[in-house]
């Protein structure tokens, strides 16, 4: 993609505009474990001046147990459920940048949630970023197994093709944070541009209109 860079007024004017566009919608960040949903997720809340809200911490605070333990005392089903409410009662607050645990997509009632109330943007990442990422921390039950490298691998071929139909994709690796977080925004607002060539007629007051 390519992005000119822009002066900070500029910058702060597209960031305005695509809150402004957005209304009551949130954007949801969507993909695997390690796409670095949380970290860029926060600082392109502080960005657009949004609140930033991570669905696993929300699901903990709700539970009051750590997501390791929600799956070994009540198994990932349960798990499931609580994730699919948990995002369901946060949409209906927005708006807000929320970050989402790498599964919750896969549900289609999340998913049709998320497209009447958000903006959805999935960080792409492969298996190796992801991999050297989780490694670093323990916390992943899912990983919790002889083979991360195996499960990451089968886990991105059923969950890509779903990750796929969110509304922006944003590719995700190692280069610096703030890279990706203008590449996010950039695309946010360039959506925002295209929704509104599709479902406006009347372009006048339109927050997304170029200044005169
Ligand atoms: C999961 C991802 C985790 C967390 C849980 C299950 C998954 O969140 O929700 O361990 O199914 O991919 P992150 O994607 O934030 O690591």
């Amino acid at each position: 993609m390519s992005e000119t860079v822009l002066p900070a007024h500029a910058s702060a004017s597209r960031e305005a505009a695509i809150v402004a566009a957005l209304g009551q919608r949130s954007v949801v960040l969507v993909g695997m474990m390690g796409a670095g949903k949380s970290t860029i997720g926060r600082r392109m809340a502080m960005r657009l001046r949004l609140p930033f809200i991570d669905a696993d911490n929300e699901i903990e605070a709700a539970a009051g147990m750590s997501i390791p333990d929600i799956f070994e005392v009540h198994g990932e089903p349960h798990f499931r459920d609580g994730e699919a409410r948990v995002i369901a009662r946060l949409l209906d607050g927005g708006p807000i940048l929320l970050a989402t645990g790498g599964g919750a997509y896969m549900r289609e009632d999340t998913r049709s949630r998320i497209r009447d109330k958000a903006i959805s943007m999935w960080l792409k990442a492969d298996a190796d970023v992801i991999l050297r990422r989780v490694r670093r921390r323990e916390n992943r039950p899912l990983l919790k197994a002889a083979d991360p490298a195996a499960i990451i691998a089968q886990l991105i071929e059923t969950r890509h093709p779903v990750y796929a139909q969110t509304d922006i994709t944003i590719d995700s690796r190692d280069v610096p944070q703030e890279k990706i977080v203008d590449e996010a925004i950039f695309a946010l607002h360039e959506h925002m541009l295209r929704l509104r060539t599709s479902t406006l007629s009347e372009p006048t007051g339109d927050p997304l209109s170029p200044t005169p």
